[in-house]
């Protein structure tokens, strides 16, 4: 068997910022204008853009999606004894969140095939104190939004969405993060577009964006007094620092007329990726994501399951050798040491565990080549079956 020599070796990193000469022109211009606070003209007429774009009330900036989260949280008026159901397989922020409310995360089993919600999971742990649901579109693909939005309705639940990584996605022709009660995008430097680090804030509810807005802008009706809604603007509310820079949001003007491009070129990749792959998944080598027709997906990231912890990082540490960035995701938050320690949390949660343990995500961004996406499977291939 034939291994790459040290000079056939490629460097194909995990993600490349889709980023050039006209998102640096635009933050030179937005620095040299003079105006470089959070929402000025940039920043306001790019919310209005987004809010008109995705067909939703309101759009509001932030300088992260975790910050997103927390105005979700606060907005929702979500706080002490409320109790948050979330899966375990995600990222620390969506549990943050809503601690910083005072408030208290129960974490939900996943499902293998699209690693999103599990609604039978997430149906047996609301109780009295359930206030919200975070539904978080793993990898760009919709949760079971039927089945949650059903128990929401049942239950009388506020529905968050993170759509954190799912910039451009849908469910059923309706952009995600819109279709709940509030929801978040993330313009972190490894999502499908950037401006380095930013989030978008959703709702289509007149109060709750009031409230958001107020926590966004240190507690201050301040927005409103720049629309020219009121005459001064006075200490309303608890809040905090959220708004994005309008030299970031210049970037991410730029960025956002790319997204159709973007995604068209991630989901051929993604598409790639499914075809070479198939038999490895057939003769239960791997595991490949599987995913509802009713999805629009954003192809944010391509993953999949291997049989046991031990095999996924010695094809990890395989493809790393070829120079390949393929890397593991989530540990499951209710396994993680904050986890254990503030919510005690002692009950197994197999699936998430199981995909913290054997999940694989592979180089997936629009520079990637046909030929790199090519050598990437042949590295895979390799590092599973010793074939060339
Ligand atoms: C599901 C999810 N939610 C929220 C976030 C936080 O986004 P940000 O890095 O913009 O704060 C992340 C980060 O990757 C994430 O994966």
């Amino acid at each position: 068997m034939k291994t790459p020599t040290a000079a056939a070796v490629r460097r194909i990193p995990l993600h490349v910022p889709s980023v050039g000469r006209a998102e640096a022109d635009a933050a030179a211009d937005a620095v040299l204008s003079g105006r470089l606070v959070g929402r000025g003209p940039i920043g306001a007429a790019l919310e209005d853009r987004i809010a008109a774009d995705l067909k939703v009330k309101h759009a509001l900036l932030t300088t992260s999606g975790s910050h997103a989260l927390e105005l979700a949280a606060a907005s929702l008026k979500i706080g002490r004894g409320d109790e948050v159901i979330m899966p375990s397989f995600t990222f620390s922020s969506v549990a943050n969140a809503v601690m910083r409310q005072g408030a208290k995360p129960v974490f939900a089993e996943v499902k293998l095939d699209d690693l999103n919600l599990d609604p039978e999971d997430v149906a047996r742990r609301i109780t009295k104190k359930t206030k919200a649901i975070v539904a978080v579109h793993y990898a760009g693909v919709a949760s079971d939004m039927e089945a949650l939005l059903r128990l929401c309705r049942k239950h009388g639940l506020a529905l968050i969405e993170d759509a954190a990584h799912s910039v451009g996605a849908k469910w059923r022709g309706r952009p995600l993060g819109t279709i709940g009660d509030a929801g978040c995008y993330s313009f972190h430097s490894t999502k499908n577009i950037t401006c380095g680090e930013g989030g978008a804030f959703f709702t289509n509810s007149n109060s709750v964006a009031e409230r958001a807005e107020w926590f966004r802008e240190k507690g201050t009706n301040r927005s409103a007094f720049l629309r020219g809604e009121v005459r001064k603007y006075d200490w309303v509310s608890e809040g905090s620092s959220f708004v994005l820079s309008d030299v970031l949001a210049a970037v991410l003007a730029v960025q956002w007329g790319k997204i159709a491009a973007i995604n068209a070129e991630r989901g051929r990749l993604y598409a790639l990726y499914q075809d070479a792959l198939r038999d490895l998944d057939a003769r239960g080598l791997l595991r490949l994501p599987r995913f509802a027709k009713d999805c629009e997906p954003s192809w944010h990231l391509f993953h999949i399951l291997l049989p046991t912890r031990r095999e996924r990082d010695r094809v990890m540490d395989a493809m790393k050798a070829d120079g390949v960035g393929a890397t593991f995701h989530y540990q499951p938050l209710h396994a993680s040491p904050f986890g254990k320690k503030v919510l005690g949390w002692k009950e197994p949660m197999p699936l998430s565990e199981r995909a913290g343990a054997t999940l694989l995500r592979l180089p997936l961004y629009d520079g990637l080549t046909t030929e790199d996406a090519r050598y990437v499977c042949g590295s895979l291939r390799r590092a599973l079956t010793g074939a060339r």
